[in-house]
């Protein structure tokens, strides 16, 4: 069985061995990588050689993953500080049956998963209209998984988006639902209400400006209100018809839920077919998950790569980088899914993680972070292993020159943080300008690359609803199976909780009708600056 002091001990023995050393060896490409359906799974740019490999895979059959995964898709209750089974996988794999508590829970997601369908069909062909006609744009307010699963998915299958436009409300800041419900129309609009809970501030005080904003134009507002929520008693409350209520069950994780209710606006986008054919691709990397030895298991394999590189060699950091437009704003929805879920300091049974916590994931797509922060990847004094995400073909045949060179400057980034450029490349080049004596030795110094940087390349044919669904998937398994290798709980989330108290407890100081006691010095001084400044 491999220990963590193994694992660092072997970071340490091959720190200073060059990434592109290893690939002396011919077939280090394909013997580094693995396949399943339409993904290539690239991580020979890295410096994982066959044993880190075989320790890495000791690792996780030392961990009990097996065990682990099927005590989640079994429907155990593995999220054990909130009592719950995690079955987000039931939402996409909608045969069979599978027991919580004795009780086949498939009837009733394949039921709510119907009415989807059925409003959603509606939505999309006028049978369900607003008071003024024909639903033109829908609006979700929702907060974390309930907006940016779907926020994020609505951008990443714009080619198949056939149906009203969709708005995405988040933010408490007045700004954000201001901004997006100026210019629409009352009237042709349909308001999605987007919270497991019911209760989330943020999501509320908007859904109540959103109810006065419909109110002032539309007769009855809630007919044109839909939930999606496990509290049907606070739906009906708001005032909103059970018949456009979609509810779920609190084994469905607030950023695991897109594949249910949560993913509505999605449905009415892109219609139901389309949404099916992403619960296809997810199901399938489900059953691939299930069933591939882990060392060809996709998901396996990204955890392994991502624990080499944070609690064995120390990168604090992971970026992640589709080279695909339409994947802008997967670093966020990673951000949550990864850092709400594997953020963790103490394992399942409350004692201190011996390793650090899951890695501080961030992006942007492209080639727009070449030219913003590439530089400190390529030169910093910090690694960042770096995640490409790559689609071979874009969905615009006649752009298809623009979509080569996408493709071209991935495969040189990965290319360029490998390979580096050493002093002698950048004095020789430098040399060839014209550059001598000192001030060639100066220039020469700021263009070398030390090289070495770990990448991994996810390819895929083309960003359809199936790959997109099977991208998702493989990124929810890849956190599940590093949360059960350094033993945490990735399904509760008690570190968003501190926060959210304490902002209720400043609301009267803001209003001035407290002085703040019991409030650290420089809260309170900010709370009575803020006052002055509005004028209070
Ligand atoms: O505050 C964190 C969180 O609980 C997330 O886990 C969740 O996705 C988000 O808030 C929104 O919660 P809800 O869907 O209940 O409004």
């Amino acid at each position: 069985m491999t220990s963590w002091t193994d694992l660092k001990d072997r970071a340490a023995a091959v720190a200073t061995r060059r990434i592109a050393e290893l690939f002396e060896k011919d077939n280090r490409a394909p013997e580094f990588s693995a396949e399943f359906g339409p993904f290539l799974f690239d991580y020979s740019k890295t410096n994982i050689d066959e044993g880190t490999r075989d320790l890495l895979l000791a690792l996780a059959e030392g961990s009990g993953l097996a065990a682990k995964r099927a005590a989640m898709f079994g429907g155990a209750k593995i999220n054990e500080t909130e009592g719950r089974a995690v079955l987000h996988t039931a939402l996409r794999n909608l045969d069979g049956s599978v027991l919580v508590d004795g009780q086949d829970v498939m009837p009733e997601v394949r039921a709510t998963h119907a009415r989807m369908a059925q409003f959603a069909r509606a939505v999309r062909a006028g049978g369900y209209t607003g008071q003024g006609g024909k639903i033109t744009d829908v609006v979700n307010i929702g907060i974390g998984g309930s907006d940016l699963g779907p926020a994020m998915a609505t951008l990443a299958l714009a080619p198949y988006h056939d149906g009203p436009r969709c708005h995405f409300v988040s933010n408490v800041d007045g700004a954000h639902i201001h901004d997006v419900l100026k210019g629409l129309d009352p009237a042709t609009t349909l308001v999605i209400v987007a919270s497991k809970t019911f209760t989330t501030i943020e999501t509320m005080t908007n859904a109540a400006t959103a109810k006065a904003w419909m109110a002032r134009d539309v007769a009855d507002p809630g007919a044109q209100f839909a939930a999606l929520s496990t509290a049907a008693d606070l739906t009906a409350a708001f005032g909103i018809d059970a018949s456009r209520v979609f509810g779920f069950a609190d084994w469905v994780g607030g950023r695991y839920s897109m594949w249910g209710p949560i993913g509505l606006s999605l449905m009415i986008a892109i219609g139901p077919e389309d949404f099916d054919a992403m619960l296809k691709g997810a199901a399938a990397m489900d059953a691939h998950f299930r069933e591939a030895p882990f060392a060809q298991n996709l998901p396996v394999l990204l955890a392994l790569v991502g624990i080499w590189h944070n609690q064995g060699c120390g990168h604090a950091t992971r970026a992640v980088l589709p080279y695909d437009q339409r994947l802008a704003r997967l670093p966020a929805y990673l951000q949550q899914l990864e850092m709400e879920s594997n953020g963790k300091r103490v394992s399942m049974d409350g004692a201190d993680l011996a390793v650090d916590s899951g890695p501080v994931v961030w992006g942007e797509p492209g080639t727009n972070g070449q030219h913003a922060f590439y530089q400190l990847i390529h030169q910093g004094t910090r690694i960042v292993p770096c995640e490409f995400l790559l689609a071979a073909e874009g969905h615009e045949p006649d752009l298809a020159h623009q979509h080569l060179l996408l493709v071209a400057n991935c495969l040189a980034q990965s290319e360029a943080l490998m390979r580096g450029r050493s002093l002698e490349e950048a004095t020789a080049i430098m040399t060839q300008k014209g550059l001598s004596g000192a001030e060639l030795e100066r220039q020469a110094r700021h263009r070398v690359f030390p090289g070495s940087r770990p990448s991994t390349t996810l390819l895929y044919p083309k960003l359809t609803p199936e790959v997109f669904g099977g991208i998702i998937a493989l990124y929810e398994h890849r956190v599940f199976v590093e949360g059960v290798i350094l033993g945490i709980n990735s399904f509760d989330q008690w570190g968003v909780e501190l926060g959210k108290e304490l902002a209720l407890a400043l609301a009267p100081v803001l209003e001035g009708r407290s002085e703040g006691a019991g409030k650290d010095g420089s809260t309170r001084a900010l709370a009575s600056r803020i006052r002055a400044l509005r004028g209070m």
